[in-house]
């Protein structure tokens, strides 16, 4: 059986036929799972099992268990560049790092030993800056996953915060994004964290050369050398050591990473420095607990009870068996505002390929669009097309029981609406029943035919629900690792290499291409791979900049 078969099998039933009038509470019960502190609700997927049936075939076909193994083992699972993907390991305890990773594991565990030395050290102040004053400023320059696990970790987890320390995370080129900081910060008592795996990105090497340049300007009236700011404030996370040492920053303030850990996949390593000088070793160290809770059910839960498996399998016949285009991530809780965005990368990036492993053209479709925002902002912005328009878009809804703050009758709201949006995207509404409410409401028979097909509702919408007692690093941790896990098996189900990103180089060759053709007099603008409207748009920009 492949892919294409489960075009094939969908039944495209409508969900609330599924529930036999709603009533039926085994339903619910069959399809839901516990895992790692999280409860997933999984009833309004528009399924049933002789259409999940074929799902766990394709997960055996795949070999998933052998490719979950080989993958918590180290193998190249990553094979075009040849590396194997061990985010994992980074999370679990040191006798696995050493069973997994040999002769490496002791550098990786003094790595972890040194951040969290530095973490201490700047929390208590026995490091301060070049002025002998405290730390009150952390900033992360990095983009990519350099930058979006630290900024969702950073905003879901602000009670954990600790006091007289702000971060702030810099990741894009527009140098308007840097003033904005550079109106906010004193450079006496900032410390920057520079993140990049490749130290070779060109939108952090920009903002880390602005970055310095405002440093040590601000910094230059004190009788202080640069290389001596440098050295008391920089930091540096990265696996091209030489690049960094190169920018300035000295060898023992550069914190390895390396490369069998994805940029998406880093937040757990000392990409997590400036989460960790923030909220503390003892929290950062319950953030990767809960990822290892999530790896250790992930590695032993029967596929039938396994959380990433069902969300995955789901996921693939939502794709493919049913053919929806998208993905909506709706966190109901401002803390996990950042979380869509988060996702777009660690999903799109990893899963938005065409060609399998062996560069053979694929006949299915792969990754969905991933969008989302926090609710209840999303029901004012996109959920009236959810609702109305023709096309369906299966959602996650992930709550938090407990309110992060003392609001309860908000709290109450936000859940209510949480709930209530998953029963209208699957209940929908009829004509007759739109007919029937406008009846009700004393409208007459010439208002209702003007009205009734307006108000009508596809429903049919699947979703899930996911569910954790209450936001906290544990749960964040199990959260974030059980959406690795899913577009890890969904990789393994579509036969993609799920960790290289060859996508992205066209148009940072292309980038450099038009900065050079920038570069160039008005009147020898030219090109033999940019094309007219291309470099009619150069010669619009470089008129506006007055250079004739
Ligand atoms: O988005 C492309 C990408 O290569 C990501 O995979 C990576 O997280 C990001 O750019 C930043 O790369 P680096 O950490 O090397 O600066």
């Amino acid at each position: 059986m492949d892919i294409e078969y489960l075009t094939k099998l969908s039944t495209k039933a409508r969900i609330r036929e599924l529930f036999s009038l709603f009533s039926d509470d085994a339903r619910s019960d069959n399809y839901s799972v516990s895992a790692a502190g999280l409860f997933l609700d999984y009833a309004k997927q528009n399924i049933v099992d002789s259409e999940f049936a074929p799902l766990f075939t394709l997960a055996e076909q795949v070999d998933l268990a052998g490719k979950i193994a080989a993958q918590f083992a180290g193998d190249e699972l990553n094979c075009t560049e040849q590396r194997a993907v061990l985010h994992t390991v980074l999370r679990a305890p040191d006798a696995m790092k050493h069973d997994v990773l040999g002769a490496e594991a002791q550098e990786v565990i003094d790595t972890e030993a040194k951040m969290a030395k530095i973490v201490d050290d700047v929390q208590s102040g026995n490091v301060r800056s070049i002025t002998g004053e405290k730390f009150t400023d952390i900033l992360a320059i990095g983009i990519g996953g350099s930058y979006y696990g630290v900024k969702v970790a950073l905003s879901a987890l602000v009670p954990y915060h600790q006091q007289g320390l702000k971060a702030h995370v810099l990741a894009n080129v527009d140098g308007d994004a840097a003033q904005e900081k550079f109106a906010k910060l004193n450079a006496s008592t900032t410390l920057v964290v520079v993140i990049s795996k490749t130290f070779s990105t060109q939108e952090t090497l920009l903002n880390a050369t602005i970055v310095k340049a405002w440093m040590l300007k601000a910094l230059a009236d004190s009788d202080n050398s640069p290389a001596d700011i440098i050295a008391q404030h920089w930091y540096a996370v990265s696996t091209n050591i030489a690049a960094a040492t190169q920018f300035g920053i000295n060898a023992e303030n550069i914190l390895p990473m390396w490369d069998w850990v994805g940029g998406r996949f880093s937040l757990w390593s000392a990409v997590g420095l400036p989460l960790a000088l923030i909220i503390g070793n003892t929290h950062f160290n319950a953030l990767k607990a809960g990822a290892h809770a999530m790896d250790e059910h992930f590695k032993h839960a029967t596929f039938e009870q396994n959380m990433p498996v069902i969300m995955a399998l789901l996921g693939v016949w939502n794709r493919n068996g049913l053919g929806y285009p998208s993905l909506a991530i709706l966190p109901y809780n401002h803390a996990l505002r950042a979380l869509p965005g988060y996702l777009q990368q660690t999903d799109m990036e990893s899963n938005g390929k065409s060609v399998d492993n062996n560069g053979n053209k694929l006949n299915y479709l792969t990754a969905p669009v991933v969008f989302g925002q926090e609710g209840t902002n999303g029901q004012h912005a996109f959920m009236q097309l959810m609702h109305q328009s023709a096309d369906i878009i299966p959602t996650d809804f992930i709550l938090s029981l407990a309110p992060t703050s003392e609001h309860l009758a908000n709290h109450d709201a936000l859940v209510a609406n949480c709930f209530a949006q998953s029963e209208a995207l699957m209940q929908g509404k009829t004509l007759a029943q739109a007919e029937q409410e406008l009846r009700l409401s004393g409208a007459d028979e010439a208002e209702i035919k003007r009205l009734a097909s307006h108000k009508t509702m596809k429903g049919n919408t699947p979703s899930n629900t996911l569910l954790m007692q209450q936001l906290d690093p544990k749960s964040l941790g199990a959260l974030l690792a059980l959406y690795e896990h899913k577009i890890f098996v969904q990789g393994v189900i579509w036969q993609v290499n799920s960790y290289d990103q060859w996508g992205v180089e066209l148009g940072k060759q292309l980038g450099k291409e038009v900065l050079n053709v920038m570069a160039k007099p008005m009147a020898e603008i030219d090109s033999t791979t940019l094309s007219a409207s291309s470099l009619a748009l150069i010669r619009r920009y470089k008129h506006n900049l007055g250079n004739s």
